[in-house]
């Protein structure tokens, strides 16, 4: 597939009006998509374990324009309050995806959106919210193209994701998502993202991911700004390699059940990625004492019980705390009385490994 497969031919039923409602999770990465080029492409492939608790619920309102030809009238709710906030990169996002909406511009919009989680919870929105958003376009786009085939909608929706936001594309299926092109990994591409289509041992069926909400604030750092600074990096090679590596080690973990290797993995990963913002110019660091507090609890958790428990970071300070189902009982227990007094007034969220978006 390419971006050609993505534009349309055919000729749009423009509709009065209508309004379609889509659930989309939040992802949480193991190996990072750090940096990007041209537009919206992945230095390095990218895999992710979709959630299930924390997602977006948004319903995309539309009605026939005035005129087809000025700038794009949204309005942008969240929680039913306006959120002006959000428009910039709302405007960006249906800019980049005209070309392959034509009908974009025949309507005025209402996308009015609520999250699982606190907004102010240092949990990007992003990925959850563009891949919702994504979704409810291409409901608009199937009324006009009814034949079209439920891998093409995923395909194309995951594409229009990733105009929003690059790790969005990674959350409309589950429970692995693969985004970037990987020479191992058959349905893998830059330009969408495609459920892991490997052996998945049982081991990691069903995986919890504790998110601890370490920093509430807004991010330090955006993520555009971050990527950015992987240009010109003196890492940068160095680091995109390494991705892909990774990537062929964690399907070789997920094909033998190696929860050891896993864990490695995955740390190092979450580690490197901290490390890629330290060395860039400017630098920056992300991680708070906290952060550093509760890595320091599950090391000493693991060396003391043996468990399996490990962590990954997203670009902030937050940490998300990952185990088998098995242990779920001990972990939380865990969590509960010796990390959730790092987390901002004790706040965290248990959450666990999911399939994927859904039409309400
Ligand atoms: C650290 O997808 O938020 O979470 O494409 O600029 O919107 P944009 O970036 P974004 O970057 C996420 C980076 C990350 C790692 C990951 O999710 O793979």
């Amino acid at each position: 597939m390419t971006e050609s497969d993505f534009t349309p031919s055919e000729n749009y039923k423009v509709l009065t009006q209508g309004s379609v409602t889509y659930q989309s999770p939040s992802n949480i990465a193991l190996v990072k998509y750090w940096g990007k080029h041209g537009e919206q492409l992945p230095q390095n492939p990218s895999i992710s374990f979709t959630l299930s608790n924390c997602h977006t619920t948004t319903t995309l309102s539309y009605k026939k324009a005035a005129s087809a030809t000025g700038e794009i009238e949204f309005d942008v709710l969240l929680d039913g309050k306006s959120e002006p906030d959000f428009k910039p990169k709302i405007a960006k996002f249906f800019e980049r995806i005209e070309k392959y909406i034509p009908f974009v511009k025949e309507y005025s919009y209402v996308i009015d959106t609520t999250n699982s989680f606190p907004h102010s919870s240092g949990i990007a929105s992003s990925a959850s919210g563009m891949s919702a958003l994504a979704l409810c376009l291409m409901e608009i786009e199937r009324q006009s193209n009814p034949d079209m085939t439920p891998a093409y909608f995923l395909q194309k929706a995951s594409f229009l994701a990733r105009l929003g936001s690059g790790s969005a594309c990674r959350s409309l299926d589950g429970p692995l998502v693969v985004w970037g092109n990987h020479k191992e990994i058959s349905n893998s591409s830059d330009i969408f993202g495609t459920s892991y289509n490997g052996n998945v041992h049982d081991n990691f069926k069903n995986y919890q991911d504790t998110i601890l909400l370490v920093d509430k604030g807004e991010k330090q750092v955006s993520s555009t700004v971050g990527h950015g600074l992987m240009h010109g990096h003196a890492f940068a090679k160095a680091r995109f390699s390494q991705a892909h590596d990774n990537l062929s080690e964690l399907m070789r973990v997920f094909e033998v059940g190696d929860v050891d290797a896993f864990i490695k993995l995955v740390e190092s990963e979450a580690l490197t990625l901290h490390a890629m913002m330290m060395t860039s110019h400017p630098y920056f660091i992300l991680m708070k004492p906290k952060t550093l507090e509760i890595i320091n609890e599950i090391w000493d958790y693991r060396q003391q019980t043996g468990s399996k428990v490990c962590f990954t970071l997203d670009a902030g300070a937050n940490v998300h705390v990952l185990y088998p189902e098995n242990e779920k009982h001990s972990v939380q227990d865990f969590i509960a009385t010796k990390l959730s007094k790092f987390c901002q007034n004790g706040h965290y969220i248990n959450d666990f490994v999911g399939n994927g978006a859904k039409k309400l």
